[in-house]
């Protein structure tokens, strides 16, 4: 467990999306295993908290989840150590750290949107980065996450019409929000997918550019969930693997000069209001 004496403000970076199975928990743990690479510390927080796959996808067995997490800060409030109940995930010499999401479905109930803030920010404290994975839905929940986050990593994927039309509802959503331009990031994973729809034609409907785009690549992505092993950890590489490791590099070269660090410009009103307003 990490053990560390001086306090950081480390950057959040939460993994969002308006559909399912679109590569949330991949990216996300690839993200965490090349930031480890990279001698960053790193936290991984999983709050898909009824479904979540990052222990199954790292293949840990967690002592400790969220719910244990929730349920001491319940009890003794801010003197709780949030590292405490994290999990490691270590291959080779690389490691980063897990807070995992609870294991029966029930105990996810009891975990709510401020909680899982506190938790966000206590641990910030003391990683370099701190990642969120999350589940498809403007939740109270993960708008209070979207908030809270450094970078929003908006993922996206090219397939069939519902999706596309719920991408659109999500960049109209968060431009509501208003945050600072920089701050979401729209991926496209599974680029080359079979699909007849253009990427171009669907950049024009959102009104940006995909920020990245990640290759389909199912052998790979696969294999790493059999594995238990992100794929940026495997040597003989691959062409997903390539990619993730390229978004890593342009996140972590352009995070701070990119990214209003400043939590409260522009975003002083409650999200609510900001949506509804
Ligand atoms: N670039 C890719 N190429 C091929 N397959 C991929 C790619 N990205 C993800 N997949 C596959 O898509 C499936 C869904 O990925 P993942 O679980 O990461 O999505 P998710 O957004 O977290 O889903 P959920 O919303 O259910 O949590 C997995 O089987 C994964 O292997
Ligand atoms: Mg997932």
């Amino acid at each position: 467990m990490p053990g560390f004496t001086q306090e950081i403000h480390g950057v959040v970076i939460t993994f969002f999306s308006t559909a399912s199975a679109v590569g949330k928990t991949i990216i996300s743990t690839n993200m965490a295993a090349e930031l480890a690479r990279q001698g960053k510390k790193v936290c991984l927080v999983d709050f898909d908290l009824q479904f979540g796959d990052v222990s199954n996808y790292l293949q840990i067995l967690p002592q400790c989840t969220s719910f244990d997490l929730q349920q001491a800060m319940a009890l003794q409030g801010s003197n709780v150590r949030a590292e405490e109940y994290l999990t490691p995930y270590e291959y080779h010499n690389v490691v980063f750290y897990v807070l995992a999401a609870p294991t029966k479905l029930e105990e996810s109930y009891n975990i709510d949107a401020d909680k899982a803030a506190g938790m966000i920010r206590q641990l910030q404290n003391v990683f370099d980065y701190v990642l969120v994975d999350t589940t498809s839905m403007f939740s109270k929940l993960n708008l209070e996450l979207l908030d809270l986050s450094t970078i929003v990593s908006f993922l996206g994927i090219v397939d069939f019409i519902p999706t596309i039309k719920n991408m659109k509802i999500g960049t109209d959503t968060l431009k509501k929000l208003n945050y600072d331009k920089n701050k979401i990031r729209l991926i496209l994973n599974r680029s080359n997918a079979k699909t007849r729809i253009s990427i171009a034609d669907v950049e024009n409907l959102l009104g940006e550019p995909f920020y990245h785009i990640l290759p389909n690549d199912f052998q790979a992505a696969s294999r790493s969930i059999q594995d238990g092993v992100p794929l940026v950890l495997r040597s003989g590489g691959s062409e997903l693997g390539d990619a993730l490791r390229d978004l890593v590099a342009r996140y972590t070269n352009r995070a701070y000069d990119d990214v209003t660090m400043d939590e409260d410009e522009g975003v002083s009103e409650s999200w609510l209001s900001r949506i509804f307003g």
